[in-house]
Parts: structure tokens; sequence; C-alpha cells
């Protein structure tokens, strides 16, 4: 079809607002995907996503579709992750695009998801339509909704397209509505080739496949193109649109998508972002936006059995085939061992990694609190990243630190305010602004340190709320801040898996709350375990662990057989996901303890 029969669309939606829902719909009305070959969910395809039901990756479909008006069109879905960890991947996707599906629950309302969303759409130019889905709910209030985003978002809501897909309803005024309203994409086909990549993946037959949209000019198979960020040039052995299996074709014009693969070693060779262009004619600028990922938390990962090192180490290898921003290095720890120190996007990518590495590579790992990036000056005004806690330089070493910090933007009804302000300010937040949009939708906006936020202040911020609260966060820059390193001593020896950054006003405060939670976490041994913490040479909080006193069978000698079982088998259970510190046992549940001070 010629360039202005194409309509390239993302969908943004907060987490379950039905966005993959609604592009299973699509694909099915569209008759992309048979009903037969239809698996629940298309666009999410790795089991990890949809057994938490997010969407991590994100895919490409093509639809042909033929409208009201008698034309044949081409409708390029692409999807976009649901996770503020992914969001320099949602606006790569975005850009890609000329327009952008906003689909808010009826029942539910506009989340602080949605509307960073908004923001990236409206940054890359995009034509926004929203659309109200579930209206088949008894719950749902589409005029309350609807008022809601003309309030928060600024969108006209007169016309809105109410739907449910789910239940079918509205699906074709969505699709007519992508025709009429979102711009075709630019003419380009003359222009030098550039091609923005918005995902990758990697395949062990083909190398890494790439997901691409043609922004200018044309590619062919059989080219030999150039990476303008990495500056790698690779011959184009296959290319092909997703539709949304892959299908091979010969060329591809300006304004389409589709995905390449080139014997591309690992997906950090073709990162999100960067511009494809033609070796031998290369265009004179990459396309703007393109930036190297970043990891802002960071952990140790440590086997529990050493024997385990070499396949943690190989597992990692090969997540990284896949993964771009996922980063590690070895760490030897004297408490742990041999593991690696991993950063990640953010807490979630964090926990999918941690989770892939113990279901899919069969690794029983330890791993440490999250932790951020400080950034230390020493006294011979050396500027040095620290990335874990126990290497601090000692305070006579160091001139200043400076500590990440985000803005953080929540939405709230209005009678979690107050609880949420506390929250705030429990975690060094500097207020900014509230903005009062609705009974329903409060905007509460504050500054706060990254490190406060990844323990567990999202956590607290559902629980605070009844899970009605979302948020979203964006860095702002380093600021100084009088940061201290708390030690913590088990039965005498430091801990380093275990030490902390903390500033200098809630240090006493959080090593209390350390050792009574250590104390509660660490099980009782046959001698009494000291439990201390400490800044430099002081100690400014200690516990102890009783020794145990008797036999724990002691009690059932002489009882029946079945309940002796019984406590055997729990004690197995308990001893599973132990690290020997020394003499000491100490479980994984106390390498988080400092998540479950509140
Ligand atoms: P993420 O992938 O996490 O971003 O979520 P999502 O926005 O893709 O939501 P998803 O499509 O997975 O839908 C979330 C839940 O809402 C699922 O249980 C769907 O069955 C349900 N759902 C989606 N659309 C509708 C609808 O129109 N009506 C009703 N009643 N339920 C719906």
């Amino acid at each position: 079809v010629p360039v202005s029969r194409i309509r390239n669309f993302s969908i943004i939606a907060h987490i379950d607002h039905g966005k993959s829902t609604l592009a299973d719909r699509l694909l099915q009305v569209t008759d992309t995907v048979q009903q037969r070959e239809m698996k629940e969910q298309f666009l999410d395809n790795m089991d990890l996503e949809r057994e938490r039901g997010i969407t991590i990756k994100l895919q490409a479909a093509r639809m042909n579709y033929k409208a009201k008006d008698g034309q044949d069109y081409v409708l390029n879905l692409i999807d976009t992750p649901g996770h503020v960890d992914f969001s320099y991947e949602v606006s790569r996707s975005l850009a890609a695009c000329e327009g952008a599906l906003l689909v808010v629950d009826a029942s539910q309302g506009v989340e602080a998801q949605t509307l960073a969303n908004v923001y990236l759409a409206l940054d890359n130019n995009l034509e926004i339509i929203p659309v109200l889905n579930k209206i088949d709910l008894p719950s749902a209030e589409p005029d309350r909704v609807a008022a809601e985003i003309e309030e928060v978002v600024g969108l006209d809501c007169t016309d809105i397209i109410q739907a449910s897909a789910k239940a079918g309803i509205g699906v074709n005024d969505i699709l007519e509505a992508i025709v009429q309203q979102v711009p075709p994409p630019a003419d380009t086909v003359d222009q030098p080739l550039r091609a923005l990549i918005f995902d990758s993946y990697y395949d062990a037959y083909r190398g890494v496949v790439v997901y691409f949209r043609v922004m200018d000019g044309q590619v062919k198979k059989g080219d030999k193109v150039r990476l303008m960020a990495s500056g790698k040039e690779y011959v184009i052995d296959e290319l092909g649109v997703l539709s949304p299996t892959q299908v091979q074709v010969e060329a591809l014009h300006a304004g389409e998508v589709g995905y390449f693969a080139a014997a591309i070693k690992a997906v950090a060779d073709a990162r999100v972002g960067d511009t494809i262009t033609m070796a031998n004619a290369p265009a004179a600028e990459a396309l703007p936006g393109y930036t190297e990922a970043n990891p802002m938390v960071f952990c140790g990962l440590f086997p529990i059995d050493a024997d385990q090192y070499p396949d943690l180490k190989d597992a990692l290898e090969k997540l990284k085939l896949n993964d771009a921003a996922l980063s590690y290095e070895p760490e030897t720890s004297s408490a742990m061992g041999f593991g690696f120190r991993c950063g990640f996007l953010g807490l979630l990518h964090m926990e999918i990694v941690q989770e892939r590495l113990e279901r899919e590579y069969n690794l029983d790992l330890i791993t440490t609190a999250p932790s951020v990036i400080y950034r230390v000056t020493t006294t011979e005004e050396e500027v040095i990243e620290v990335d874990n806690p126990s290497l601090l330089p000692p305070i006579q070493k160091r001139l200043k630190v400076e500590e990440p910090f985000i803005k953080v933007e929540m939405i709230t009804p209005e009678t979690y305010v107050g609880t949420l302000m506390e929250l705030c300010q429990s975690r060094r937040g500097v207020f900014k602004d509230m903005k009062f949009f609705t009974q329903t939708r409060t905007a509460l906006i504050y500054e706060l340190p990254l490190a406060e936020v990844v323990t567990d202040f999202f956590d607290q911020l559902k629980s605070r709320t009844k899970g009605y609260a979302s948020m979203e966060y964006q860095l702002i820059g380093y600021r100084e801040n009088p940061l201290v390193k708390l030690d913590i001593l088990v039965n005498g020896d430091g801990v380093d898996a275990l030490a902390m950054i903390v500033h200098r006003d809630k240090a006493y405060y959080v090593g209390r709350a350390m050792v009574s939670k250590l104390k509660e976490l660490i099980p009782r041994h046959q001698f009494k375990v000291p439990i201390q913490a400490a800044i430099g040479a002081k100690v400014i909080a200690s516990e102890h662990i009783p020794a145990l006193r008797k036999d724990v069978l002691a009690k059932c000698y002489g009882g029946d057989i079945s309940r002796k079982k019984k406590l055997l088998q729990k004690q197995a259970k308990g001893k599973k996901r132990m690290k020997a510190i020394g003499t000491v046992d100490v479980p994984q549940e106390a390498f988080m303890a400092v998540l479950k001070l509140d």
C-alpha cells in the first residue's frame, strides 16, 4: 500500500486497564490472527510476563484493515512495556509511531503511568485517541472517567470511544479512529536510509532479531547497513514484517515497520534507539533520542552453593545477550564468597532477572538488598562511583558523597494525601507540588532520594492507599548529603553484604531497627549470637540472639512419630536459603531486612 494508507500506532495504558486484551481483539477483528491460533494475549509472549500479567518486552504487529471508505490500510501496532523501569523503551516505540490509543479503564480512571506515558506521547508529537475500556463492567462510570481524562490529561473527550476489549464493543470504532485521526507517515523514501530500532531479541540461530521502523529511505535484503551509535556494520540476511509472526519481504520503505536479522551477536550491539543507515550512503545525522541504558539499582547475587558460581556466570552471560540493560561484574564478599554485582534499570527489572536466573537456570541464589550509585569525591579530589555500600571509602578519605534524586509523581484519591505526605517526609522527601483534579485524583509531586524509594516505597504507597495510588518517577540528578556507612556485625564479624549507606540523621534509627529485625530473622544457634550496628568503630545498637536451650526434638521423645517427622520437615524447609557466615547461618530474608524496617 502507499504510505498514505499506513498508520503506525501504540497503545498506552496503566497496568491492567486492558491493553493486551484490546491488542488481541484488534488482531482478531482484522483477521491477522485466526481464532484457533490465538493464544490468549498474543503480544505478551514471554511466560513470565503472562504469569505476572505485565508487559515487559515490546513487539509489533502488522494488520490489514479495509476501512469504511473502502480503502485497504496497513495498521502497525507497536506494543510498549507498561512499567516505569522501561520508560526509555516506551519512548522509543512511541517515536516509531504517529498516534497512540490512550486506554483508560472506565471503572478506574487516570493513573500516574497513564499520565507519564501521555507526556511521552506528546513529546513525540503523537495524535492521541482516548478510549474508555471495560464499559461492560457494572462498576464502569464512563462519564466520570471521561471528565477525569479531560481534566487531568487535557484531551477533548466529547466523542470518546466507549469500548470493551473483552466483550468486543467499540473495536470497529477504534479501527476507524486510527485510520481517520492518526496521520500517515511522512513520505521520505527518497532520503538516505534512517530506521529506528525499537526492540530486539536474541535468537540462537539467526543472531539478534531487530525490530525497527523505517523513518526515511528504504532498506532491502542483502543491504549492508550501519548502526550509527555502535558504529558496527552488518549485511541483512533476513528482512520481514510482523504479521504478527515473521514473514519475509524483499524491501521496506519509509513509514513501514519490520524486522531484520544480520548475524548480530548480542542485543547490546543493536540497542533500542539506535539508527540504522546504509553503510555506503549513510545519513548525515542519526535520529534523535538515543541513550545508553543506565542501571540505577544494584544488588549482589551469590550462589548458595559455591559450586554454582560457574553456572551463575554462564546464566548471566546468556541473559545479557538478550538484555542490553543488565550489567554485572564479579564481586567477592568476605561473607558471601564469589558472586556478582548486578545493575538493573529498576526494581522490577531486578526482580525479573532474579526470577529468571532461579527459574530458567535452576540456580539457588542469595541476593543482597538493593542499592543505588553514590558519587564520592575523595580527599584526592577524585570522583568515584560506588554501587556497593561496603566499598564506600572511609570517612577520613572522602570529601563529599552525592546520591541520586528522583522526581516522583503520585496520583491518589484525596483521602490518602496525608498518609502519602507522611511517607514521603519519612523518606527524606522534599515537597514540590500538589494538584487537585477531582475527588479521586490528586497529584502529589515530591523529590526523593532514589535510595529511599528502592527500599519498599512502592509497597508502602500501595498498602497505605489500599492500592488506589499510583506513582511514576524520573531521575533528576545528584545531590550532596551527609551520608554514612552503617556496618552490621554478626557474632563479632562485619558482614559486608549487610552494609548500608544511610543519612546521618537516620543512622541511629536504622541501626536499631536493623539489629532487632535481624534478631527476629536469624535462627537460634547452639551459642549466643551478638548482632551489632556500627558507624566506623562506634557501635550504635546491639542485640543478641539467645542460644538454643534444648534439642527441638526433646519434647517429642516418647511422643508420636508423625509429629516428630513433621518437625524435622519443617526444619529442613527452613534450612533452604541460608548462607553460613562464619559459624552463623543467615537466611535470605536477613539480607532483605532493610526493606522491612517500618
Ligand atoms: P499489562 O499487560 O499488565 O500492561 O496489562 P494490560 O493493560 O495489558 O491488561 P490486560 O489486557 O491484561 O487486562 C487486564 C485484565 O482486565 C484482564 O483480566 C482482562 O481480562 C480484563 N479486561 C480487559 N479488557 C476488559 C474489558 O473490556 N472488560 C472487562 N470486564 N475486563 C477486561
